[in-house]
């Protein structure tokens, strides 16, 4: 069944393949579904009319689907570890007369296992992510693939190219226009040196010692994030945290510490990010094998989530969704952790000292306690109240 499509302003995007109706996840007013790289992309493909309506198309990192449902005509595949870039995927070729199956989406580790003709990428915020996904992209390119990728100019770098170069084959770029560029790739087959360093780990000493894996483009993967450890530092213990939600987990860090401290809890980890939770799963198995209680969630914050059905929720809310800033995020998982929690629960967060979460968190719960503060971090409680 196809979620109601949010209530926002859709805007046009008017490129060579037509118009289309596009709306960003989550919606928002003021900003569009689409930039001027994928602008560029799609000029670009219809210059080169490479298309035909039997040409295997796969795109990376489409943010809102404009390039998928732009070019819907052909069988497109489409990759993006984000659960909320997915939705939007389907809500856009819903609103633009497609069914939402047109184009077959894969997510986290997996890539489509079929040989494509293009491949269109977007850049993503990670280097780490776009050096997996370049591996990860050789055995489905044949001799005649063309691929291009695009971002802005401010986030394509020497290194930006030089993966392309070394993973690849020979990488040229284009002129500017409006401040993005494409990269264009020629498959050198004769280069299939190395792989992909993701997953990869380090240790978590705390009272024992955690082995954390981590998949490629998670946050703090190559160790541990400050804020994260005040947080563990200053872990919720007591026999009422029997149901206990890491919101936003990531690699499950924090999750894995509170069942640690809290032997008889049960987990939920929630992430919007299918390699987050594939990373969150696999960190939680290695530290407790089958003998918790556990379970691991795709979600955008808590939506599928019982309201008051949860003791305490944790947070490390996030401040980037790919290249954009922002608190709305934060502000949605603190409101769906109120709703989740059972009279008497906690919401428990650790926030850069900056982002005044202190007065959000007295609007929304009507009490916000300091519970510990360095240089830069705070960790704050909340408790939800009748
Ligand atoms: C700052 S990281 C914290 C990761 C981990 N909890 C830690 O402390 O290391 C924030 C996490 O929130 C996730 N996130 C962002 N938007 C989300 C959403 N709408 N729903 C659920 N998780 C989201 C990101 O994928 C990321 O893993």
């Amino acid at each position: 069944m196809n979620r109601p499509l949010p209530i926002v302003e859709r805007k046009m995007l008017s490129v060579p393949q037509g118009e289309f109706e596009l709306v960003r996840n989550p919606p928002d007013d003021n900003l569009q579904a689409w930039d001027s790289a994928d602008e560029f992309l799609l000029s670009h493909m219809d210059d080169l009319q490479i298309l035909s309506a039997h040409s295997k198309l796969l795109i990376l990192n489409d943010a809102c689907g404009a390039l998928a449902v732009a070019l819907a005509t052909c069988p497109v595949y489409s990759w993006n570890d984000s659960f909320l870039a997915q939705q939007a995927l389907r809500d856009n070729l819903v609103a633009n007369g497609y069914p939402p199956e047109q184009v077959k989406t894969n997510s986290g580790i997996d890539f489509p296992a079929v040989a494509v003709d293009c491949v269109l990428l977007k850049i993503p915020k990670s280097l780490a992510l776009l050096e997996h996904q370049l591996y990860a992209l050789r055995p489905v390119l044949h001799h005649d693939t063309h691929i291009a990728a695009a971002g802005m100019s401010r986030h394509i770098h020497k290194s930006t190219l030089e993966l392309f170069e070394s993973i690849l084959g020979p990488t040229t770029t284009t002129r500017a226009r409006k401040k993005s560029r494409l990269i264009l790739v020629e498959r050198d087959h004769s280069l299939n040196e190395g792989q992909s360093r993701f997953p990869d780990c380090y240790e978590l000493e705390v009272d024992r010692c955690y082995r954390i894996i981590n998949h490629a483009s998670l946050f703090s993967r190559g160790r541990l994030d400050q804020g994260s450890q005040l947080l563990i530092a200053h872990m919720p213990v007591g026999d009422q945290y029997r149901h206990i939600v890491d919101l936003g987990c990531g690699n499950g860090v924090l999750g894995i510490i509170a069942a640690a401290l809290n032997p008889s809890a049960n987990l939920l980890f929630c992430d919007e990010s299918h390699i987050a939770i594939a990373s969150a799963s696999e960190n939680f198995h290695h530290a407790f094998a089958q003998t918790r209680s556990v379970e691991f969630r795709v979600d955008d914050c808590l939506q599928t989530v019982a309201s008051a059905s949860r003791d305490l929720v944790l947070i490390n809310p996030p401040f980037h969704q790919q290249h954009s800033v922002g608190d709305a995020i934060a502000w949605k998982m603190f409101k769906d952790a109120r709703r989740v929690l059972v009279t008497g629960g906690e919401l428990r967060l650790v926030g850069n000292r900056h982002l005044g979460y202190h007065a959000k968190l007295m609007k929304l719960f009507g009490n916000c306690e300091t519970i510990a503060a360095d240089s830069k971090f705070v960790i704050l409680s909340s408790s939800k109240r009748a």
